[in-house]
């Protein structure tokens, strides 16, 4: 998460730990989406009337034609995974789970796969606006691998791992009578609930949207929310136009396929005169805790599991410069900053339930020998009661719709 060059400073530089093990996946270019566009959907087309053709004769020649089919979805699935077409081939290990079959040459592969396959990246597509929505079947698997970021493992354990500090709470309640008094407001990335909470009750209507049904389940199971939240894409909100008072965002437009299509979609259902703000946490992790996440990718890499892709970076910075290009400013604040103490062992244990959604796409059992190696290496083993110290801030990005 970064203040760029768009906006008006604020004060603070981006405390967060550089590691070089981490690839950064790249937001999409003209260049790389006219490429996955010119083969994908005809190879999607050619696909699926194989797979009709093939299902019906499974026997002889078919397992050759579903084999064949597989090597060259697999190839469009990395494509679209990976978010640049220009990688192809160069793919890290890591597909998402229900995919992984694709990959394993020496299983046998099943039709149902392929046709989750076919069906996934027709979606992606689609939320890249390369495809028109529309003209694609909802099928049974797209919801459960939409998901797959914030699936049910992840939702569960979502709130232990991100502990909102009273300072934190502080400034959401200072936000909520600030902006949202009054107002009808909308949450994109609505998650558990952890921000709605705090707002919503302040505000005349409040609607939260998120692209996961597992998310919204267990912040509606906490009791987290105000009315209830939405299942739906931020980068195709189903809100009507110039209809909300305030959008409100936090850590949700750097996990979109394209932040710049979530960006436009909540300056649309912005009335005249409405506020966009995009709360900004940004987090100084103790050395420890740095150095246990570097050695662990380092051992994920000797395992032929890394480098581990990671999105979103960078996603703050793309969107300030696209608003002054669009002639609309933003403005940046810091709301506070304090620190917060933890022990080595909340660190770890982050990493060991796996509670980032880049971690769930790591197979356990190579996952957990790299990080029972790291802390070896380092000599962390007994040392998880130590308490650590983490500098924590919260920024706000405000854009405003002119009247
Ligand atoms: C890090 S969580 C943040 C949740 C919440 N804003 C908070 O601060 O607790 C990111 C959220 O963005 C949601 N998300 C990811 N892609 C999305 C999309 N395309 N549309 C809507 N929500 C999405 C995820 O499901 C997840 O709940």
């Amino acid at each position: 998460m970064e203040g760029g060059p768009g906006g008006k400073s604020v004060n603070g530089s981006d405390p967060a730990p550089s590691l070089s093990l981490f690839t950064y996946v790249p937001f999409w270019t003209h260049d790389t989406l006219q490429g996955v566009l010119a083969w994908i959907p005809d190879l999607l087309i050619a696909s699926e009337a194989q797979l009709r053709d093939v299902t019906a004769v499974l026997s002889g020649q078919g397992h050759r034609q579903l084999d064949l089919m597989r090597a060259r979805l697999l190839d469009a699935v990395h494509a679209l995974y990976l978010h640049d077409g220009a990688t192809l081939g160069e793919a890290p290990p890591i597909l998402p789970p229900a995919f992984r079959g694709l990959a394993e040459i020496d299983s046998p592969i099943s039709p149902d796969l392929l046709a989750s396959a076919i069906a996934w990246c027709w979606t992606k597509l689609s939320r890249l606006r390369l495809v028109d929505r529309r003209l694609i079947q909802p099928v049974q698997s797209e919801v459960a691998i939409e998901n797959a970021y914030y699936e049910q493992v992840l939702a569960s354990i979502y709130n232990h791992f991100r502990p909102r500090s009273a300072r934190f709470q502080a400034c959401l309640r200072r936000l909520a009578m600030e902006e949202a008094r009054g107002k009808d407001v909308l949450e994109v990335g609505v998650g558990t609930g952890g921000i709605a909470t705090v707002v919503a009750p302040s505000a005349r209507r409040f609607l939260g949207v998120d692209v996961s049904h597992a998310m919204i389940a267990e912040g509606m199971r906490e009791g987290g929310y105000f009315g209830v939240p939405i299942c739906a894409d931020a980068m195709q909100l189903p809100v009507r136009e110039a209809s909300v008072d305030l959008v409100l965002e936090h850590e949700a437009f750097c996990f979109l396929d394209e932040p710049l299509l979530g960006l436009g979609e909540s300056l649309r259902v912005l009335r005249p005169g409405g506020r966009l703000v995009r709360l900004v946490s940004r987090a100084r992790e103790p050395e420890m805790a740095s150095s246990l996440t570097a050695q662990f990718h380092r051992e994920l890499a000797r395992r032929g599991a890394g480098p581990v892709p990671i999105w979103g970076k960078g996603a703050d910075q793309r969107i300030n410069e696209h608003l002054v290009s669009t002639g609309l400013d933003s403005t940046g604040r810091k709301l506070d900053s304090w620190v917060e103490q933890r022990t080595l062992g909340f660190y770890i244990d982050r990493i060991a339930n796996r509670a980032f959604p880049y971690l769930q796409r790591l197979p356990v059992e190579v996952m957990h020998a790299a990080l029972e190696a790291a802390m070896q290496e380092l000599g962390l083993k007994d040392q998880c009661q130590r308490r650590l110290t983490e500098g924590r801030s919260l920024e706000s990005w405000t854009t405003e719709i002119p009247e």
